[in-house]
């Protein structure tokens, strides 16, 4: 299904031509550069920029309700087998959180107070599922005050992350938050049209991001990495896999037809926090991994560049985060759009229901059991 238009939104922009991205209206870049986590879930979620009362209202209570996971749903988690991947934990788990909060239906709690909600508890619940399966407990003192995404950090990792770390986890948590229709806030918001509630949408949504063509390449990107590293001549390991029709995870987009701006921010990042000479680094080789297949796709004139996969899971293996951990966080990331698109659509909601063009038989006769090869 390619350039369906199926809805109209203000929440992002993608001009895949220009290799733009825009969070209402305002530039990633601009948004990286001058926004925390908090200020730019608050853009997408308000469709403003928040003052200062509005953004200390706003921060105060996410991290209020971060630490509020109900403990029903953490003891299901650690009920699950140790080899859960956290992404499928935090399927589980959201789905669990409609069946301990109220019905929405019949709540008068506000749509914005639900979705700061999934939002906020959506690092717990990864953090404990990461932990749990690596035999660890989940965290449950934080330091007093700290970010989110400090108390991000310091629930999946168990002790404070440094200030660098923190930035390079922020910004690229940032750039994940939304990206127009892509699959999951699509599904997201097709589940959210029919009025089930929240939960139940972003559980959906995470379903469909946890897909290796989706959400799950930044993991897959790593082995890659991993394998890269063990061969002699990386220019013959890259042709070999493209010129056998093999896929380089991290590349191509259906919509960017240029650079995705995301990535060169994330790339940007990565090169101010690694010397450049240190040929051993995985900056490194991913530099040259992107160097020889842009190579081989400008020769064929094909517009496939790297996108945000390619280098987020370069940041998170440097904070120390596992591979299967990857995905989770750009779900904890995107949880802020899909919460903005169901926002938005509930402001005027209406069902979603497509076509589909029909090609099969009309009118076959019925064959009985008995006469049927
Ligand atoms: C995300 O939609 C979004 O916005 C998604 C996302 C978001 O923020 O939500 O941006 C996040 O999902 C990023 C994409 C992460 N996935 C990967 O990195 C997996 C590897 N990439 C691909 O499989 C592919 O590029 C897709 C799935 C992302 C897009 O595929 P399309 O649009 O269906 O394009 P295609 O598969 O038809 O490829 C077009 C051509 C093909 O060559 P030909 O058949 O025409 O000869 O480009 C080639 C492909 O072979 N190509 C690749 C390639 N991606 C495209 N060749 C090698 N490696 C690749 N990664």
């Amino acid at each position: 299904m390619r350039d369906l238009v199926v809805d109209v939104t203000g929440v992002s922009w993608v001009n895949g031509e220009e290799g733009k991205l825009y969070y209402r209206g305002v530039s990633i870049d601009k948004i990286v550069k001058n926004s925390s986590f908090e200020e730019a879930a608050y853009l997408l979620l308000a469709g403003q920029l928040p003052n200062r009362h509005q953004l200390d209202t706003f921060s105060w209570k996410l991290r209020q309700m971060m630490t509020h996971v109900p403990e029903k749903v953490l003891r299901i988690i650690q009920e699950l087998p140790k080899s859960t991947p956290p992404m499928l934990a935090l399927q589980s788990a959201l789905a669990c959180l409609a069946c301990v909060y109220p019905n929405h239906l019949f709540s008068d709690e506000s749509l914005m107070e639900r979705a700061m909600r999934v939002i906020a508890q959506t690092p717990t619940i990864l953090a404990a599922a990461y932990r749990h399966q690596l035999g660890l407990p989940p965290v449950v003192q934080l330091e007093p005050n700290l970010s989110f995404a400090e108390s991000f950090l310091m629930q999946t990792l168990g002790f404070k992350p440094t200030a660098e770390h923190t930035t390079l986890f922020e910004k690229t948590l940032i750039v994940q938050m939304d990206h127009g229709f892509n699959p999951s806030t699509f599904t997201a918001r097709t589940v959210a049209s029919t009025l089930a509630d929240i939960y139940s949408a972003a559980s959906a949504a995470v379903g469909a991001l946890s897909g290796p063509l989706h959400g799950g390449a930044s993991e897959l990107v790593r082995e890659m990495v991993l394998d890269a590293r063990a061969q002699e001549n990386i220019e013959k390991y890259v042709e070999k896999i493209l010129s056998e029709n093999g896929r380089i995870m991290g590349m191509g987009h259906r919509v960017y037809k240029a650079p995705d701006p995301r990535a060169i921010i994330l790339e940007e990042l990565l090169e101010e926090s690694t010397s450049p000479d240190d040929t051993t680094t995985e900056y490194y080789l991913l530099k040259q991994i992107a160097k020889i297949s842009r190579r081989f796709f400008e020769e064929r004139k094909k517009p496939v560049y790297v996108n945000v996969d390619f280098w987020s899971g370069a940041v998170y293996n440097k904070i120390g985060l596992l591979p299967n951990l990857y995905p989770g966080v750009f779900a904890a990331a995107r949880m802020v759009g899909w919460m903005a698109h169901i926002i938005e659509l509930r402001q005027d909601n209406r069902l979603y229901r497509p076509r589909m063009q029909y090609i099969g038989d009309v009118d076959l006769p019925y064959t009985p059991l008995e006469k049927r090869r």
